[in-house]
């Protein structure tokens, strides 16, 4: 059975909006900046009832990607719907010590946000590992009653963060990577240790979250992608959220960050080696057990790719768009959010750099601000996933 026939309700009620939008392409503000001629990238999303945004922030890396580059924010208005803070929102920059929060930075990108009429989602309530928790959380003397003086700690940062928000953000990811790569199990932190298990904590912010939120979307957000060495850690991910059914935890979404790869070059498709049967059970096995799907942090890695702009460029788009076609069939992903728009500003820079020493070429737009060949090829993506 295909998997259009095993999802016939799902891509039928993703398609049944798209004939009520009005052509989008031709209208004023539907184009994109830069040297890109196709429609807008929100737009050519909205047309299968979706959103296509961005990461954005305050004044990273010089202030190229953030609220305060004017040639970055005419991008983000050309071409998203939607934002999300890349720092702005974790707790090491909004919880400077146990009883102090800090909204300057976050604050001022809502305030864009708003001004700029675009949504906003917020990233994210409690990131799941020892390395991104601040100093305080990790050294954190919980006293006598451990479990009491944890849940205050988490339940406040929570109840915290969507008060200030409320109103304007309504998709959270609760949590953000909760499992160890290597053991395969949750990971423990001061919090978890302090409460007995990661799980008592990981439900606790889910619970918490929903009482907050009433009708937000709840997200679980994890590194999964498609390439065969990620096979592992989307089983111990697709474990996570049978637990969460199991013991009722109130996740609406899965949020598959699609840092998507190519490491080496798999001769038969002339890209990056991608195993998409694996790719689709794994897919298949989520959205049985309930779970909606978000494509929030997408990019991509080039390393094995050579030198040459224009060959690179095109593989790079030739991948992403083989991607973007599995993902678009499954009317359970709703929003798209790419981790950043321009290349220079991106963080695989420094987190992949390549052998050559030359820029990492992953997201839809040049350090000159000019489309790429990945945009187009997200847009036809998106054009083709509204005809069916
Ligand atoms: C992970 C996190 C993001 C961000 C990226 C690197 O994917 O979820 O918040 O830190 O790493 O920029």
């Amino acid at each position: 059975m295909s998997l259009r026939n095993a999802l016939p309700m799902s891509r039928r009620s993703a398609l049944a909006g798209i004939a009520s939008l009005p052509l989008l392409g031709c209208g004023s503000g539907a184009l994109s900046g830069g040297n890109a001629t196709s429609e807008a990238l929100n737009a050519a999303a909205q047309r299968s009832g979706r959103r296509f945004g961005s990461a954005i922030n305050w004044n990273g890396r010089g202030g190229g990607g953030s609220i305060q580059n004017p040639q970055y924010t005419d991008i983000i208005n050309a071409e998203c719907g939607i934002v999300v803070p890349e720092n702005e929102l974790k707790w090491q920059w909004t919880r400077p010590a146990v009883d102090v929060y800090d909204f300057e930075r976050m604050d001022a990108i809502a305030a864009w946000a708003e001004a700029n009429g675009k949504a906003l989602r917020g990233h994210t309530l409690l990131w799941h590992r020892p390395q991104w928790f601040p100093e305080w959380l990790n050294n954190y003397d919980y006293g006598a009653n451990p479990v009491q003086e944890a849940e205050r700690i988490l339940t406040d940062h929570i109840r915290t963060l969507t008060d200030r928000y409320r109103g304007q953000i309504t998709s959270y990811d609760v949590v953000n990577e909760a499992i160890d790569h290597d053991s395969h199990g949750t990971l423990e932190t001061s919090l978890s240790r302090a409460m007995g298990s990661p799980e008592a904590v990981l439900d606790l912010a889910f619970h918490t979250a929903r009482e907050q939120l009433p009708d937000g979307e709840l997200v679980y957000n994890d590194y999964m992608s498609w390439e065969p060495d990620h096979r592992a850690h989307c089983n111990d991910v697709l474990r996570l959220l049978e637990g969460f059914r199991k013991r009722g935890v109130p996740v609406d979404t899965l949020g598959i960050q699609s840092h998507i790869e190519i490491y080496s070059i798999d001769p038969a498709s002339g890209v990056g080696p991608y195993a998409e049967a694996e790719w689709r059970a794994f897919l298949n096995e989520a959205v049985d057990m309930g779970y909606k799907l978000m494509i929030t942090e997408f990019d991509v890695k080039d390393k094995a790719l050579p030198s040459d702009i224009a060959l690179r460029d095109a593989k790079v788009a030739e991948y992403a768009r083989r991607y973007f076609d599995v993902m678009l069939e499954y009317g359970e992903l709703t929003d798209i959010l790419a981790w950043g728009m321009v290349d220079g500003f991106n963080w695989l820079q420094g987190f992949a750099p390549r052998d050559d020493e030359m820029e990492v070429r992953g997201t839809p737009f040049s350090t000159e601000y000019q489309a790429k060949p990945l945009r187009e090829e997200i847009v036809a993506s998106l054009h083709e996933a509204a005809t069916g």
